[in-house]
Parts: C-alpha cells; sequence; structure tokens
C-alpha cells in the first residue's frame, strides 16, 4: 500500500479499535431476506461487518474488502469464534484501486462512497442479484460542514449511475442517508 493508504488505514484502525460492533447493516438484512441467486457476497467498505456475518449466517461466502487490517482481523476472529471462519474472506485493499473481478449474487457497500466504484461494483452482481448502497447524501453536510462533497450522494444518485440492465427496487432517505436496492435484470 501506499503512504496515502497508510494513513487512512490508520486512521481507520483507530476508529474500529476504539467502537467495533458485529451489528449487521439494516439495508443488508433486507437484501439478505430477498430472493437473491446463487452465489457469493462481496461487502465493500466492511469494517467489522455483522453484515458479513450475517451473510455467512445464511449459507453465503463473503469476500470483506476495507483497508483497515484491524477491521478485517476483528472481523476474521469473530467469524471464527461463530464458526463461519470458513465463509468469509478478508481482503485488505484500497477501494479507490481495488476492483471485483467475479460475480455476486449481492454486491453490498453501506456507510461508504465513490462514484468511480460504483460502476464496477455494478457489475460485479449476477443477473437477478442484488445491490445494495447506503451512504451520506449532500444533506449530511449541513450537520458536518468539513465532510467533502465527493463523499456524498447527489440529487438522484446512486440511482442514475446504475449501468443498464438494472431496475431500482427502491431508494429512500434516512435523514441524511440515502439506501439504494436494485436488481440485476
Ligand atoms: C463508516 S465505515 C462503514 C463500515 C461498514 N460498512 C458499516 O456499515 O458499518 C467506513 C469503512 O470504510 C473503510 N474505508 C475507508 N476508506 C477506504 C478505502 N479507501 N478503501 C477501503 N476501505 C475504506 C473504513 O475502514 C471503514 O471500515
Amino acid at each position: 500500500m501506499t503512504a496515502a493508504d497508510d494513513s487512512d488505514r490508520l486512521r481507520w484502525n483507530a476508529r474500529h479499535a476504539e467502537r467495533a460492533s458485529f451489528s449487521a447493516h439494516r439495508l443488508a438484512e433486507r437484501a439478505l431476506s430477498m430472493p437473491l441467486p446463487n452465489g457469493p457476497v462481496l461487502d465493500l467498505a466492511c469494517g467489522t461487518s455483522g453484515s458479513a456475518l450475517l451473510a455467512a449466517a445464511h449459507g453465503r461466502h463473503v469476500t470483506a474488502v476495507d483497508v483497515s487490517d484491524m477491521a478485517l482481523g476483528l472481523l476474521a476472529d469473530e467469524a471464527r469464534r461463530r464458526g463461519l471462519g470458513d465463509l468469509v474472506t478478508p481482503v485488505h485493499a484500497d477501494l479507490t484501486e481495488w476492483r471485483p473481478s467475479s460475480s455476486h449474487a449481492l454486491v453490498l457497500c453501506t456507510g461508504y462512497w465513490d462514484r468511480a466504484l460504483f460502476g464496477p461494483a455494478a457489475e460485479a452482481v449476477l443477473p437477478g442479484g442484488v445491490l445494495a448502497w447506503a451512504a451520506f447524501t449532500l444533506e449530511a453536510r449541513r450537520e458536518r460542514p468539513h465532510l467533502p462533497a465527493e463523499w456524498c450522494l447527489s440529487e438522484g444518485e446512486p440511482a442514475t449511475l446504475l449501468p443498464r440492465g438494472f431496475a431500482v427496487l427502491d431508494m429512500p432517505d434516512f435523514g441524511a442517508t440515502r439506501h439504494l436496492l436494485a436488481r440485476r435484470l
């Protein structure tokens, strides 16, 4: 990893060390309760990821990607503790560069936004599979003016950025966070 990545890694390691949660994101709970084709799950910017653990508890193989080796270590330990270690593959990578190279029944990303990642992530969804994404909207900058605009969804995003061949299932806002569920046709 480059020095710039390393500062992200260290910053996020400190945050995960301070408060690790193994609760699944509610968008992941919704997505995993929907009909999905056979196949693995990809959790992008997973953190300590209760969502990956939930997917594994559903019998899915999960690839969990994050820049924080601390978060991935905690996740791997918890997966082993729950007897799910064989189903969860942690990948230590910077998502400004890493791209999926295989297809998934569910591609999940909660609490992270990068426009350049969205298209490749959508292309990694199997036919009939689901893309689930939760991120801040620009509204979040009212309360957190320091939040860079490029980390926030603009009007209509991310649905407007979907490649052809997706149907939006829904895209509600919860305060300053938007949840997208879309199915690949
Ligand atoms: C707000 S947390 C969300 C964690 C988890 N998805 C959730 O919903 O609880 C953002 C996550 O993105 C990860 N992250 C931040 N920048 C990243 C990058 N460039 N590449 C990979 N992961 C990154 C952080 O380590 C952190 O785990």
